[in-house]
């Protein structure tokens, strides 16, 4: 019988009674990472949308990590795994009146404010609540992060984050009268994917300048907010992930003198290794000119290769003699449903088990049922400990 080692985990004998697709996770390797994190003394609050596995969440809480939340449902399901609200963060670009008051109720450490809109939005639900919020407002520093077009989020066209040409006005709004908004924080969120550390250390320069400018107007500011973003190479088995976590710390961190709390939000480097989608082969179809392998699993179970044409690394568990290139698709009536269009592969069989890996992040949250199929079970192991959450 052959073995396929994922971290202490045989992937050959986890499949062994399982016939749908799923989701497997090595969860003390995103524990190792965030321990990466968090020795640098910064104060880390992990981006759930990346993936909100409960037991995930629990195991980056008694690191000592926060989130960094999206939506009202992430912030209930971070309350209702018992994460502590002073280290809960809220972003997002459409906050609703629903999500501002649920966020004051529940006194959670810092909103970060993405548009004039919100800002005054806020400050009237305050008012009427006669209620206090400490607030971030998150600037569009018009920097393009080389990375997929869809991920970047510093463009001026983008929709996120204050236009920096804004931040006079909003600034001379906040002094106008005794606001109940508090301005504790700036943040900055470039993109996501980014392995290239130099395009960090500009923006990190950049909004330290700012940050010190709107200090020197009289802002209490305490905390600097670096966003996340940094990527992992989606080539490799991650071997130079932790030296790359290195550089992009150092260059955070010494690349301003603002004497200010950092906060980070990182999301993709911490879970998407940790991750492998589980897809058997239905059939091995063989036309003309193409071999395509197709997977029970699909776009629907993981959405990246379909929204930006991502890379995925995909390895039979049982590897057979010789190699193939073959087109690697899903189940799911659509013509964007392929993980890989020409990918020269080990010989695999109908039945046979693959891996798709490093799916750990904006995997499985982004699962859906379209076609009408189910939702892939999510499985982890834990020191030792497997179960299904
Ligand atoms: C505001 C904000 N912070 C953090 C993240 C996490 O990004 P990443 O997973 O690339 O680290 C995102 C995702 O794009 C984001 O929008």
């Amino acid at each position: 019988m052959s073995q396929f080692f994922f971290g202490k985990t045989d992937l050959v004998q986890l499949t062994a009674n399982h016939s749908r697709p799923f989701y497997f996770y090595n969860l003390d390797d995103a524990v190792t990472r965030a321990r990466a994190f968090m020795k640098h003394g910064t104060r880390v609050h992990y981006a759930m949308k990346a993936n909100s596995n409960a037991r995930l969440l629990q195991a980056f809480a008694r690191e000592g990590l926060g989130v960094d939340v999206v939506s009202l449902g992430e912030m209930q399901k971070a309350l209702a795994l018992g994460l502590d609200p002073k280290k809960i963060i809220f972003s997002g670009v459409g906050k609703d009146r629903e999500e501002l008051e649920s966020a004051l109720q529940h006194r959670i450490l810092q909103i970060n404010v993405e548009s004039f809109e919100e800002l005054q939005h806020l400050e009237a639900i305050c008012q009427e609540r006669r209620a206090h919020m400490d607030i971030a407002l998150r600037l569009n520093i018009h920097l393009e992060a080389p990375t997929h077009k869809n991920i970047q989020t510093a463009t001026p066209e983008s929709k996120f984050g204050l236009d920096q040409r804004q931040l006079p006005d909003v600034l001379g709004w906040l002094k106008a009268s005794p606001r109940r908004v508090k301005l504790k924080s700036l943040t900055v969120h470039i993109g996501s994917q980014i392995l290239d550390v130099p395009v960090f250390e500009k923006m990190s320069v950049e909004i330290g300048k700012i940050y010190s400018g709107v200090k020197a107007q009289g802002f209490s500011l305490e905390r600097l907010d670096l966003g996340g973003g940094l990527g992992i190479d989606y080539k490799t088995k991650g071997e130079d992930d932790l030296a790359r976590l290195e550089q992009y710390m150092k260059v955070l961190l010494q690349s301003h003198a603002t004497g200010a709390e950092i906060m980070l939000e990182p999301g993709r480097f911490l879970v998407a290794r940790m991750g492998v989608l589980l897809a058997k082969v239905v059939y091995v179809k063989k036309t003309a000119d193409r071999q395509f392998v197709i997977l029970n699993a699909g776009m629907n179970n993981l959405m990246r290769p379909a929204l930006y044409q991502s890379y995925h690394r995909i390895e039979p568990l049982a590897p057979r003699e010789g190699s193939e290139n073959y087109s690697i698709v899903g189940p799911i009536c659509e013509s964007t449903d392929v993980f890989a269009a020409d990918r020269r592969m080990n010989v695999v069989e109908r039945g046979d088990w693959v891996g798709i890996f490093d799916a750990g992040a904006y995997g499985a949250v982004m699962a859906n049922t379209y076609n009408e199929s189910q939702l892939p079970a999510e499985w982890s192991v834990l020191n030792g400990a497997m179960e299904v959450t």
